[in-house]
């Protein structure tokens, strides 16, 4: 069997639910999820319940991730209208993963709708610790606009559209610094798809951003030398939620960006070097992440197998993949030297993950 190694996936884009919704996700199986995509480090986004905006509910969530999470993993704070006070809180921004900022609509109550509150985040927010924004189409443009009068870079997170790849390409090409994700999701499906995930339930194919043109997920593909990270974007609902009135919007995705990225490159799309470079090194660099060290994939090239909802780990039962071939199966995973997930099962114990903005 050629089993190749792979070092251990960073993705800076999970939704893991808990506080508060753990009926759709919590740090346990969130993080065997992340396990079973190939995944040894999370980042997670605040839009829990209550979000996490402050010293109080970062202590929830991290209590929760201590005694749940089983791959290594930090946790987000999230902008508020009321929170852009950090210069005062001293050594609270380190404990996080970064600043999240909501900019546009969308799930949880994060969210900041007036320009003007936006700056004061960007002043105070230390300059050693990453900003993320959530910001579509004309909202991006001014969010990197405000950085750039900041003088500070900032990484937009899911980028979806032409316009978007293409503004971000000519803000670098005149030396602002932005960097950018983009979800599998928006580069392996197109609204034409919308129809074969929705099943008749018109609840199913929504994600924000939603998913785009056929024309924009070629300008992705085009412009993938643009693109720094590939991140999730994992936001899990349960069938039951996509399926009722009002149905959130979100994808899972944690154990599927691996064998579709992997599949991508045995159809010559990418090569591996482009999956390393925005599955490990970018995302280490861009937010600032130490090495884990005895960490290691092991991976299957030939294995061919359909995506099947039944056989993952997250709670949220389904995945707008369902029944996608694909080829590059994870055998094995080794996190700071012992085999966390073997054949189909997480082996290591709730507890285990580590998170990586600890000091000790
Ligand atoms: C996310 C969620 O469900 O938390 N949903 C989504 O469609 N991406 C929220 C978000 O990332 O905006
Ligand atoms: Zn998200």
């Amino acid at each position: 069997m050629p089993m190749i190694k792979l070092p251990g996936i960073i993705d800076p884009h999970v939704h893991l639910r808990e506080p508060g919704q753990t009926h759709k996700e919590d740090w346990g199986s969130g993080t065997m999820s992340a396990l079973a995509g190939g995944i040894t480090l999370v980042l997670a986004m605040p839009n829990t319940k209550p979000p996490i905006f402050d010293a109080a509910t970062l202590d929830l969530a991290l209590s929760a991730a201590r005694s749940k999470a089983r791959c290594d993993y930090a946790q987000f704070l999230g902008a508020g209208p009321g929170n852009a006070d950090w210069n005062l809180h001293i050594g609270l921004p380190q404990r996080s993963a970064g600043l999240k900022m909501y900019l546009d609509s969308t799930f949880g109550e994060l969210r900041l709708d007036d320009m003007s509150l936006w700056r004061p985040h960007f002043e105070h927010w230390p300059l050693s610790l990453p900003i993320v924004a959530h910001s579509e189409s004309r909202s991006m443009a001014a969010a990197i606009l405000v950085a750039a009068i900041h003088n500070r870079p900032v990484h937009i997170a899911h980028i979806s559209l032409k316009e978007e790849v293409l503004l971000i390409k000519a803000a670098r090409e005149r030396g602002i610094k932005v960097t950018c994700e983009v979800a599998p999701h928006h580069l392996f499906l197109s609204n034409d798809d919308i129809p074969t995930i929705n099943q008749g339930h018109p609840g199913r194919g929504e994600v924000r951003p939603r998913l785009a043109s056929k024309e924009d997920v070629e300008a992705l593909w085009e412009n993938l030398d643009v693109i720094d990270c590939f991140a999730s974007d994992h936001a899990p609902h349960t069938l039951a939620e996509k399926d009722g009135d009002n149905p959130p919007p979100g994808f899972p995705g944690l154990e599927t960006m691996l064998s579709l990225l992997l599949t991508a490159v045995d159809d010559g799309r990418l090569t591996m070097d482009d999956l390393l470079s925005r599955m490990v090194i970018n995302p280490r660099r861009i937010f600032n992440l130490p090495e884990q060290p005895e960490t290691w994939l092991e991976v299957d090239e030939n294995a061919s197998y359909e995506i099947r909802a039944s056989e993952m780990h997250s709670r949220c039962g389904w995945t707008p993949f369902e029944g996608w071939k694909v080829k590059g199966r994870l055998r094995k995973v080794v996190l700071r030297g012992k085999t966390a997930f073997e054949d189909g099962k997480v082996l290591v114990e709730a507890g285990y993950g580590k998170n990586v903005r600890a000091r000790d």
